[in-house]
């Protein structure tokens, strides 16, 4: 069975966190979800990450995002690595609640398991996997990354904003695109549809083909 992906439904699993019990769908409710696994508890790279996300939270719950991470610890090997992570990054408090798997069945539910990292231990190792979860309860966007690379929380608001802007009008953002840029109509407007999408006027760009499928607006 191929693996949890984008578009798929997050299973409403119930999650030991060390805020308590956390049913996934109750959790996003009606707003949007980061859930990002971690490899292991006291590891360094995972110890910079949930820093830079604690640093960003207000950031995405402006959005109206909440953050969920995941490590498969214990919860209480959880509670005393936070105190480590707040160290490492001074101002931060990690607010967002993070899971416990001890037993690893929810890393392998939710599509998070590093397979080289597998084979070099007995049991199955998280990767460091991030699904933005929307409204629907589905996935929206999935990073997936190796255990050797941190993330870019840059690149995940950029991710955020530019699923917001798609899930509000009908378009697209660009290469590199960046908040406050313009964005793209999406191919299955029409022109006539885009004059009454964008009264704000749209332009087209002229290419070699003479067709007329790039077109920027500002929203
Ligand atoms: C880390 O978080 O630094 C890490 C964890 C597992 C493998 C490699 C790096």
């Amino acid at each position: 069975m191929p693996g949890l992906t984008i578009g798929d439904t997050i299973p409403n699993l119930e999650l030991d966190t060390t805020q308590g019990r956390i049913k996934i769908h109750d959790y996003v409710g009606n707003g949007y979800v980061i859930l990002f696994s971690h490899p292991g508890d006291f590891t360094p790279v995972c110890t910079t990450e949930l820093g830079k996300m604690a640093a960003y939270a207000d950031e995405f719950s402006k959005r109206g995002v909440k953050l969920l991470g995941l490590s498969c610890d214990d919860v209480q090997s959880h509670k005393e690595w936070i105190k480590d992570i707040e160290a490492y990054t001074p101002g931060c408090h990690v607010k967002y609640p993070i899971a416990a798997d001890p037993t690893r069945e929810i890393i392998q539910q939710l599509n998070m398991v590093d397979p080289d990292e597998t084979e070099s231990s007995k049991c199955a190792v998280p990767s460091r996997a991030l699904h933005i979860i929307g409204p629907d309860k589905r996935i929206k966007l999935s990073f997936l990354y190796p255990a050797s690379t941190g993330r870019n929380m840059d690149e995940v608001l950029r991710a955020v904003e530019s699923l917001q802007q798609a899930a509000k009008h009908k378009v697209a953002t660009p290469a590199n695109w960046k908040p406050g840029e313009p964005v793209v109509i999406k191919p299955d407007v029409s022109s006539e549809e885009a004059k009454k999408l964008f009264p704000q006027g749209y332009k087209s760009v002229d290419l070699p083909s003479k067709k007329d499928y790039l077109r920027f607006t500002n929203v």
